[in-house]
C-alpha cells in the first residue's frame, strides 16, 4: 500500500455527508440539479452581507507595504484586540488580545486546541450525535474519543459524562448551537456541567478543559441567547469561525478564545500559538483578518433561515415525522420512520431527496436535513417527504 494504513481506513470510513453529497452529484448529473432536493451540506447559501465585500475591497486597496507578509502566528494584534473587545461585551469578562488566537476556521481552531492538549492515549469526551469531523481531529493528535450519548432531546446527561471521566480525560467538546440537532444548551445546564468538571478536575489533579465549538452562536431562533461557556467554567475554550454567520466558509477564518480566568493560561497560549505554526496553518489569512477589523458586529440576516425552519417543521410535522424543533443552526434531525436510517435515506433518494443518515453523526435511527437551501427546494420536496412516509408506514 502506498498510503498509510490509517489513512486508507479513514478514507473507507469517511463521512456519510460526503458520500451522500457524491451520490447526489450523480443524481443531479442524471436528472438536472433543479430536480434533486439536496439537504446534505451545511454550506450556507446566503451571500455574505454587502459590508463584507466592502471591507475586503478596502483591505485589498490599503496601500501600506508588507500587508501580505508573514505575521505573528497568533494573528494580527489589532484583529485579536477587536475580537477581545467583542468577547468582553458578549461574555461580560475582560478579554485581552492575548486571549485570542486567529485560526483557519473552527476546524483549525479545534485542531490547535487538541494539538496543544493531547498526549498519546489522552481521552476527549464527545457527545453523540456529533459533528463527525471530531473523530478525525482527536485522532490527528493521538487522542482517543470517548463517546457519551445525549438524551432523547439531545441534551447532555451529566451522570453519563461523569461516569466517562477518568485519569486520561483531558477535555470535553460540546457544540451549542448544535450540528446536527439544532439544540442549544441553557445556562443552568452549562453551570452544572462546569461544577461537575471542577470536582472531577480536582479529583484527578489537572484541569479537564471544556471546549465549546460554537460557529452557530449567532444563528439562533425565537430570540434565544446562547449562554456563555466562560461564565460557566474557568478552564473553558471557545473554537469558532465566521464560516456560518458571515457565510464565508471558503475563506477559512476563525479563532480560539481562552477564558481569561483559565489556569496555566500563558502555557496554554504558547502551545496554541506553536500548534498554529507547526500544523502548517502558520497564521490565519491576512486579508480576512484585516477585513474583520470592521466586521465584528456584523452577521448575515437570518430571516431566511427563520422562515425555512418554520416551513420545514410544518411540512415534516404534517407528514407525521417526529423531531425536536431546532433552537439554533440550520439543521433538522428527525427520527427515521424505519429503524434502519440508511434504508430510509435510500427511500428518500427514490423521491430525489438527499439527506444524511444519523449513523454518520453517531446516532443511528435519525437523519439530518440541512436547510441552508432556498425555500423553493423545501416546498418542492414536500410531496416526496409525504409519499415516503406513507410508503414506509405500509
Ligand atoms: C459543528 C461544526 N464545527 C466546526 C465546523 C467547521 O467549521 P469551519 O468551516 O469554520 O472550519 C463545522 C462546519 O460545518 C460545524 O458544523
Amino acid at each position: 500500500m502506498t498510503i498509510a494504513t490509517k489513512m486508507a481506513a479513514a478514507i473507507q470510513s469517511s463521512s456519510w455527508i460526503r458520500r451522500m453529497f457524491e451520490e447526489g452529484a450523480e443524481l443531479k448529473a442524471k436528472l438536472g440539479a433543479a430536480n434533486v432536493f439536496d439537504f446534505t451540506l451545511g454550506n450556507p447559501d446566503l451571500e455574505p452581507p454587502a459590508v463584507v465585500k466592502e471591507a475586503l475591497l478596502a483591505a485589498l486597496q490599503d496601500p501600506r507595504p508588507g500587508l501580505h507578509g508573514y505575521m505573528p502566528n497568533a494573528g494580527l494584534p489589532a484583529t485579536r484586540q477587536a475580537v477581545a473587545a467583542h468577547l468582553s461585551t458578549v461574555h461580560g469578562l475582560a478579554f485581552t488580545a492575548d486571549d485570542v488566537i486567529m485560526t483557519c476556521g473552527a476546524a483549525g481552531a479545534l485542531n490547535i486546541i487538541l494539538k496543544a492538549l493531547l498526549d498519546p492515549w489522552d481521552e476527549v469526551i464527545v457527545l453523540a450525535p456529533f459533528f463527525p469531523e471530531y473523530l478525525f481531529y482527536v485522532e490527528n493528535h493521538g487522542g482517543v474519543v470517548r463517546v457519551v450519548e445525549t438524551d432523547q432531546d439531545f441534551l447532555p446527561v451529566l451522570d453519563r459524562i461523569g461516569e466517562a471521566i477518568n485519569d486520561h480525560t483531558r477535555a470535553i467538546i460540546i457544540n451549542s448551537p448544535n450540528n446536527p440537532t439544532g439544540q442549544v444548551y441553557d445556562a443552568d445546564l452549562l453551570h452544572s456541567l462546569g461544577e461537575m468538571l471542577t470536582v472531577q478536575s480536582r479529583r484527578f489533579g489537572r484541569p479537564i478543559y471544556l471546549i465549546n465549538d460554537e460557529p452557530y452562536r449567532r444563528i439562533v431562533y425565537d430570540h434565544l441567547e446562547v449562554p456563555s461557556v466562560f461564565q460557566a467554567y474557568p478552564d473553558a475554550l471557545v473554537a469558532t469561525s465566521f464560516s456560518k454567520d458571515l457565510s464565508l466558509p471558503g475563506e477559512r477564518l476563525g479563532y480560539v478564545a481562552i477564558n481569561p480566568q483559565a489556569q496555566a493560561r500563558q502555557e496554554l497560549l504558547a502551545a496554541l500559538v506553536l500548534a498554529n505554526r507547526i500544523l502548517g496553518f502558520v497564521n490565519a489569512p491576512a486579508l480576512l483578518q484585516r477585513a474583520l477589523l470592521h466586521l465584528m458586529d456584523t452577521s448575515v440576516d437570518i430571516t431566511p433561515y427563520v422562515r425555512r425552519r418554520e416551513l420545514f417543521c410544518r411540512i415534516l410535522a404534517e407528514s407525521g415525522y417526529q423531531f425536536v424543533p431546532p433552537r439554533g443552526a440550520f439543521y433538522l434531525f428527525p427520527q427515521s420512520p424505519l429503524a434502519n436510517d440508511v434504508a430510509f435515506v435510500q427511500a428518500l433518494k427514490e423521491e430525489n431527496i438527499l439527506a444524511v443518515p444519523g449513523r454518520g453523526f453517531g446516532r443511528p435511527g435519525y437523519f439530518r436535513l440541512a436547510f441552508c437551501v432556498p425555500e423553493s427546494t423545501i416546498v418542492a420536496a414536500a410531496p416526496g417527504f409525504a409519499r415516503v412516509m406513507t410508503r414506509v408506514r405500509g
